[in-house]
């Protein structure tokens, strides 16, 4: 099977989201310049640095009530800040929750029932219980070729980590199982690791 992007897939569903997989879920608390507190998932994320610590995510599309992205990416506009949280098995339903296209007025936190908690370090809210948050500051917010397609970049400037995570001072995934998208509606939550030694 072979197909030339500019020609378009055979397939009911565009293939590439279950061939770039798993991908980490970016669980994205963010506010708008009044206050009002937004949560929604972002896969296309990844750290992309650690001196100093950077991550990266992208905005596909727009809604009705914003002009040229999603209320996350407004926000990060208006505010100059995001917090990353980490999701995890056992929120896998308010994660999905969560992605539902609602008014720019609505919280988010509320209509998926996830505990709010505020950062130490930006004028943003977290998810209380994740097991990890990052608090982000936004360095720059590239327009992608296409219509509405944001890359954001932003600086991590303080973590949180959830105490029953860390076990023989190291972060510890099994406690929680990170929850990763797959193409189509499909979900996995890591369980399954092995060590591979680095070589010289
Ligand atoms: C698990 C998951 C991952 C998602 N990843 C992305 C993504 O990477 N980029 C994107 O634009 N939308 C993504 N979405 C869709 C957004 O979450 C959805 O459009 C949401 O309504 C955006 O909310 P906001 O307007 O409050 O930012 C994802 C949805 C789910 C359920």
């Amino acid at each position: 099977m072979f197909y030339n992007t500019k020609d378009g897939h055979p397939f009911r569903f565009n293939p590439l989201s279950a061939i770039v997989t798993p991908r980490p879920i970016a669980w994205i608390s963010t506010q708008d310049g009044k206050g009002v507190r937004n949560l929604a998932p972002y896969s296309f994320f990844n750290l992309t640095a650690y001196d100093p610590p950077q991550v990266m995510f992208a905005s596909t599309l727009t809604k009705t009530d914003q002009i040229r992205s999603k209320d996350t990416v407004a926000n990060i506009e208006a505010t100059g800040v995001f917090c990353i949280n980490v999701a995890e098995l056992a929120s896998a339903e308010a994660v999905n929750k969560s992605s539902a296209p609602l008014p720019k007025e609505m919280n988010e936190f509320e209509h998926a029932g996830v505990e709010q908690a505020t950062c130490e370090t930006i004028d943003c809210v977290r998810v209380a219980n994740a097991p990890a948050s990052l608090e982000c500051c936004l360095n720059e917010i590239i327009d992608l070729p296409g219509e509405n397609n944001h890359l954001v970049l932003g600086f991590v400037k303080a973590v949180h980590m959830r105490d029953d995570c860390i076990r023989d001072g190291k972060f510890e995934i099994k406690t929680y199982r990170p929850l990763t998208r797959l193409g189509y509606q499909d979900y996995s939550a890591i369980a399954d690791t092995f060590v591979l030694k680095r070589p010289k």
